[in-house]
């Protein structure tokens, strides 16, 4: 038997309606900080993630699902959505657009071929935001206070918003400086990846999942000493902006995020519950990049932005026992009895269909009792028995599934009915 991939999964119709419901939520929300969806392909130019997200990243390095096409190129399925939306950025030319920042945000899967385990797939559903074109601080506080207001509009509470500040080009220098200095006596205590990537970037040691709980790893020199002025004061000015708003974070000098592009602000949001036993706790992690778009043969704009996945969010809402408000209404069953019975419901369904009423009827030749245990499954809240009698009167009865009480009415005004009875 031919099984699904690893690190895939089915989303069955029991979880879809939770999905619609969180993405429906999203849109609605991105529509009040006025950004605008956009949707790129789900594979680009290899080039495109090796150049942006770095070539000595674990996502380029080993995550990638890299393949040739029949004209000999070389392509990625995406993953990740920040290289694609920049690319996007850059080709269409948006920074001639009078309207900057330029506020997009996107939804939809990215492939990484990563260990499985709880919380991680190797194909997942990034949602995901990028302003770019300008550098103000406080457009990073507006990403982080959008982070927020969405976990919160969930009803998720176990929250820990973690930042840091990488700092611009030059800081990131000196302190990768200061990292090769303090690992170059120890480094071959670490692994064949980290020994490879001393002198290309340092920093990814601080990121690695073997080494983590290395001594020097713990007592590496922090980022914070090596910030120049201008990247501490617009530091200090994003995390003044969180103050104003009364959003609280927790500062972590080593958070360096596991993509290359980022500058200056940081960010991580952490499941944050002493009860909480699972081996994933970063929900959703972003931040700035002002190199990006002349990495990518831009203009000199910078941006900032976030993604998230929505397995991720499903886990915290599980964790946190939030139930969502997805329950569907279903507004008739029809119970048929007889070959002209059904006949006619096909034609009624059709009708009602029409004039936006949910209804469905038996396909099974079912008896009476089996079709009106079907209704109940279905959680119909009103259902109609057609037979010969009905057929002849053109009347019907139209039982309330909830209360039990029937009311009399023309079968063709049951459309009616069921609209003033919504
Ligand atoms: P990232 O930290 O690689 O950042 O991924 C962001 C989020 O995607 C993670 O926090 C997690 O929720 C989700 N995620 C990543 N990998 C997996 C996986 N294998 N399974 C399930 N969920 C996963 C980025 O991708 C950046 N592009 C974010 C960004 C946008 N930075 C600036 N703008």
């Amino acid at each position: 038997m031919i099984k699904i991939p690893r690190g895939t999964q089915d989303i069955l119709p029991g979880e879809t309606k939770k999905w619609r419901y969180i993405e429906n939520k999203l849109h609605e929300l991105m529509k009040l900080y006025n950004y605008k969806e956009i949707r790129t392909p789900m594979f680009e130019s290899t080039d495109l993630f090796a150049r942006g997200v770095g070539d000595s990243t674990d996502v380029v390095q080993k995550e990638m699902y890299t393949f040739e096409d029949k004209g000999q190129r070389s392509m990625t399925l995406r993953p990740e959505g920040t290289a694609a939306v920049v690319r996007s950025y850059i080709e269409n030319k948006m920074h001639g657009d009078p309207n900057q920042p330029v506020k997009l945000y996107y939804n939809g899967p990215m492939f990484r071929y990563e260990r499985k385990q709880k919380g991680r797939y190797r194909q997942f559903t990034q949602f995901g935001v990028e302003a770019i074109g300008a550098e103000n601080p406080s457009i990073d506080a507006e990403v982080l206070a959008m982070v927020m207001h969405i976990y919160e509009s969930f009803g998720l509470k176990h929250l820990k918003l973690v930042i840091n500040s990488i700092g611009d080009i030059d800081s990131r220098k000196a302190y990768n400086d200061a990292l090769v200095d303090h690992f170059e006596p120890v480094i071959h205590e670490f692994c064949d990846d980290c020994q490879a990537r001393l002198h290309t970037n340092p920093m990814r040691i601080l990121d690695c999942k073997v080494d983590r709980n290395h001594e020097a790893v713990q007592n590496a020199p922090s980022i914070t000493e090596y910030l120049n002025d201008a990247s501490q004061q617009y530091y200090e000015e994003v995390k003044s902006h969180l103050d104003d708003l009364g959003i609280p974070y927790v500062e972590d000098p080593h958070l360096v995020r596991g993509l290359d592009y980022y500058t200056h602000t940081a960010f991580e949001l952490m499941i944050d519950d002493p009860n909480y036993d699972g081996a994933i706790t970063t929900l959703c992690g972003g931040g700035r990049y002002n190199g990006l778009l002349e990495l990518l043969d831009g203009p000199s704009e910078t941006g900032i932005g976030f993604a998230l996945s929505i397995e991720r969010l499903l886990m915290a809402l599980e964790e946190e026992g939030i139930e969502l408000d997805v329950e569907e209404d279903f507004d008739l069953f029809v119970v048929t009895t007889g070959e002209e019975a059904d006949r006619y419901a096909v034609k009624l369904l059709n009708q009602l269909r029409h004039e936006g009423i949910s209804a469905d009827k038996d396909y099974m030749s079912r008896k009476m009792k089996g079709q009106m245990k079907q209704a109940d499954r279905l959680n119909a809240r009103y259902t109609i028995v057609i037979g010969d009698r009905e057929l002849e009167s053109k009347q019907i009865d139209i039982k309330n599934m909830d209360t039990g009480e029937s009311d009399t009415v023309q079968l063709d005004e049951i459309a009616d009915y069921l609209k003033a009875h919504k």
